[in-house]
């Protein structure tokens, strides 16, 4: 029966063929809504009047976007001058309200007319988005559903936003998406009414616009690999790999947004985060011989700021994206400056002298001072991360993005500037759902419902701070994008459908199991029509008493299994009932989608999965390691949470060695590499070789994202690990064998 019934709800999910209280399931809620009787039947020949011309890109947004794709007929907008009597007609109307807020909109749905309301295009868009929602799923994908007939049910929304901000920060310097890609990004966030993108266009990673004047920032900045201005990262191995925009792109983009009602922030991250900049144009860089690594691994990413002909190039620099970008601000950046090479650079060190600062830090606010009054001369306010309101006062209309703790922020918001809220132990969206999963978790696991409680206001309560606070955004850094394939989809929703709320809807409106439940009905079926690959909660799974107990994240969502440790696919049975077993250890669960999109693969959290042997093992190996002298105790401790970091890049004939002191037997050996659970300081190029003696090796296998198991038949003396290439990322870590018994 359970079978049954999850099977049909799926594919009404799919269809999106749900018609009663169409006004229901609405992503994000909205701030008023009263249900009415009855509905209204649209069938062919209902008509559409635009009572306004301002409205008329909306007018033909909801004609192309909702009405051509689900039904058969042709539909004519009514294009007359309408008098009194007309407003009495049956049909679909375009009526302006001028007492309306920019954003706000109205939409009443009676039995004999649809009315959207509004004062200016913003609020007429969002109540187009609002209708679209109304319509079945499938209007959100690329087929049309042909119907003859649709009936919406009566309802009264009065809408406007939380914030006027809400955004989202996209990281495209370390992984680059391609202008279509951004464009699909863009028209996702305003099917859930964002408004802004900050786009985070250079950093250590890539330089990503075209600037005219210096070619030299794309040429070179613009594309890491072997013998490039930027070494090769994340797993490209030894690619020439990147890309930029070109200034026609990034007009095209802007043109886009803005139809859409997105302003795009440009930010250009200075004076720290430059490796990009640095390698391409190395005179910017400071008279310093000392090496230094920055928190994020990082050598020789700082601008020299006492210089004096930097800021002619900045200056040129922002001339050209000032132009580009119609926005009142310019993301300078500011963030994670390491200080060591103004603090041996002579000229930064004489400015320090000169002006009388403690310490070099405060170059950092005299920085921003000069680039305050280089955007100003370009017509642009400056916005920049929390670390540009430290010091000496900047034009208060200046916009921090916050981004550390709550303690952090208040600092920077009792220095009065404006702000937006990027709180990164709820907006990071490069952090995990939950540990098991792929992503960060340095400032947070993040699961769903942590993004949806962020609340602005309650961590901040104090009325002062509710004029400066402009709003809220999600951030994804990219470092992690770069694989599997689409894999920002996943971080990106559904948490930025929960900031999207959390952005709209007004905080006694909120509640998150009606979200989630929205979310089930309907609204992952609308991602899906837009082809968002999204992440797909996983089932929780015990063992109790002989029976594996599943329960799957939602009532109406599938969990399929298997029975002998594989993944589950589309077409593995569906889970039913408790299943009785004396090996729990062999099933896996996974949710699905439809038949494409699934969770993670689990087993029942309370059992065993693996018993890994622990033999007393020495480590023998010709790499450099940052603890030295631990590395026998962190690589044979077997603890899988200890690493041990290499002070350098892997090359060509690196090797690490494991040997136990007995041979050992085993079912299944797993060398894996890197931070353990992001795959990231693998080994990109090398392979792994065994030994059942300690002095004859025979070949395991290559590495593949950063791992390498194999099933040894004899009892094994050694494991090593041999580098072939230079690998991607500026050090490597090594992790503890895992030794199955047999
Ligand atoms: C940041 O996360 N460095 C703004
Ligand atoms: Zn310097």
């Amino acid at each position: 029966m359970k079978y049954l019934f999850s099977l049909f709800t799926s594919l009404v999910l799919l269809q999106g063929t749900l018609s009663a209280e169409t006004w229901k399931n609405l992503v994000p809620k909205p701030a008023n809504l009263t249900p009415q009787t009855g509905n209204i039947l649209l069938e062919k020949g209902f008509k559409t009047y635009l009572t306004a011309p301002q409205f008329e890109d909306e007018m033909l947004w909801l004609q192309e976007k909702g009405w051509e794709k689900l039904f058969v007929f042709p539909i004519q907008p009514a294009q007359k001058v309408l008098t009194k009597q007309d407003l009495n007609q049956a049909g679909v109307y375009f009526l302006h309200d001028a007492s309306l807020g920019a954003e706000a909109y109205r939409l009443e749905i009676t039995p004999t007319q649809i009315r959207l309301t509004a004062s200016e295009d913003a609020g007429m868009f969002y109540a187009v988005q609002t209708l679209l929602q109304m319509l079945p799923a499938p209007v959100f994908g690329t087929s049309d559903l042909e119907l003859r007939e649709y009936a919406l049910d009566c309802v009264t929304i009065e809408d406007q936003p939380r914030y006027g901000y809400r955004g989202l920060m996209l990281d495209v310097s370390r992984t680059f998406y391609n202008a279509s890609q951004v464009k699909e990004i863009i028209g996702w966030m305003a099917a859930h009414k964002l408004n802004r993108m900050h786009w985070h266009l250079t950093d250590d990673n890539g330089w990503r616009i075209e600037i005219k004047k210096y070619p030299q920032l794309t040429e070179k900045g613009a594309w890491r690999g072997v013998g490039e201005a930027t070494p090769p990262a994340y797993h490209q191995g030894n690619e020439r790999y990147g890309g930029f925009y070109t200034q026609r792109e990034i007009k095209d983009i802007v043109k886009y947004a803005a139809e859409r009602h997105i302003e795009i922030i440009p930010e250009i991250d200075l004076p720290g985060h430059s490796r990009a900049l640095v390698g391409s144009m190395p005179e910017l860089s400071c008279k310093s011989d000392k090496d230094y690594i920055t928190i994020n691994g990082e050598t020789d990413n700082v601008l020299c700021v006492a210089r004096e002909q930097n800021y002619k190039v900045l200056d040129n620099i922002m001339k050209e994206v000032a132009a580009l970008f119609p926005s009142q601000y310019i993301h300078i950046g500011g963030d994670e400056v390491e200080l060591t090479s103004w603090n041996n650079c002579p000229h930064c060190q004489a400015l320090v002298k000169e002006k009388g600062f403690e310490n070099s830090r405060f170059l950092l606010n005299e920085f921003a001072h000069r680039m305050e009054k280089i955007l100003a001369k370009h017509g642009k306010t400056m916005a920049g991360w929390e670390e540009i309101t430290e010091g000496e006062q900047h034009d208060p209309n200046t916009l921090f993005t916050a981004w550390h703790g709550v303690k952090e922020v208040k600092v920077c918001l009792d220095r009065g500037y404006k702000a937006v809220m990027q709180m990164a132990e709820y907006n990071y969206l490069d952090m995990k759902y939950t540990p098991a999963e792929r992503g960060h978790n340095w400032a947070a696991i993040i699961p769903l419902e942590k993004t949806y409680s962020f609340d602005p206001q309650a961590l901040f309560p104090d009325e002062k701070y509710q004029e400066q606070i402009l709003g809220v955004q999600a951030g994804i850094w990219s470092e992690l994008l770069a694989y599997p394939a689409r894999f920002i989809e996943y971080q990106l929703f559904p948490r930025t459908c929960a900031l999207a709320e959390v952005g709209w809807t007004p905080v006694a409106e909120k509640d998150f199991e009606d979200f989630e439940e929205r979310l089930y009905q309907k609204h992952f079926s609308r991602l899906y029509h837009m082809g968002i690959s999204f992440r797909v909660a996983p089932p929780k799974v015990r063992y109790e008493n002989n029976l594996l107990h599943v329960t799957a994240p939602h009532p109406s969502a599938v969990v399929r299994y298997t029975t002998e440790g594989s993944n589950p696919t589309a077409a593995s049975p569906v889970y039913c009932a408790t299943i009785a077993t004396d090996t729990p250890e062999n099933f896996r669960f996974a949710t699905f989608f439809g038949d494409a999109l699934s969770s993670i693969t689990v087993a029942a959290e309370n059992i065993e999965l693996y018993h890994y042997l622990q033999p007393k093992t020495t480590i023998e190996t010709n790499i450099p390691f940052r603890k030295q002298e631990e590395l026998q105790t962190l690589l044979g401790s077997y603890d899988f949470k200890k690493v041990a970091r290499t002070t350098r890049t892997l090359k060509a004939g690196d090797y690490l060695t494991y040997t136990f002191e007995e041979p050992v037997e085993s079912s299944r050996i797993t060398v894996e590499t890197g931070r353990p659970g992001i795959t990231f300081y693998g080994v990109t190029y090398g392979y792994v070789e065994y030994s059942t003696d300690g002095v004859q090796f025979e070949k395991a296998g290559e590495f593949r994202y950063n791992t390498v198991t194999f099933q040894p038949e004899q009892p094994v003396k050694a494991v090593r690990i041999v580098v072939t290439d230079v690998n991607d990322a500026y050090m490597a870590e090594f992790q503890n064998l895992k030794i199955e018994c047999k």
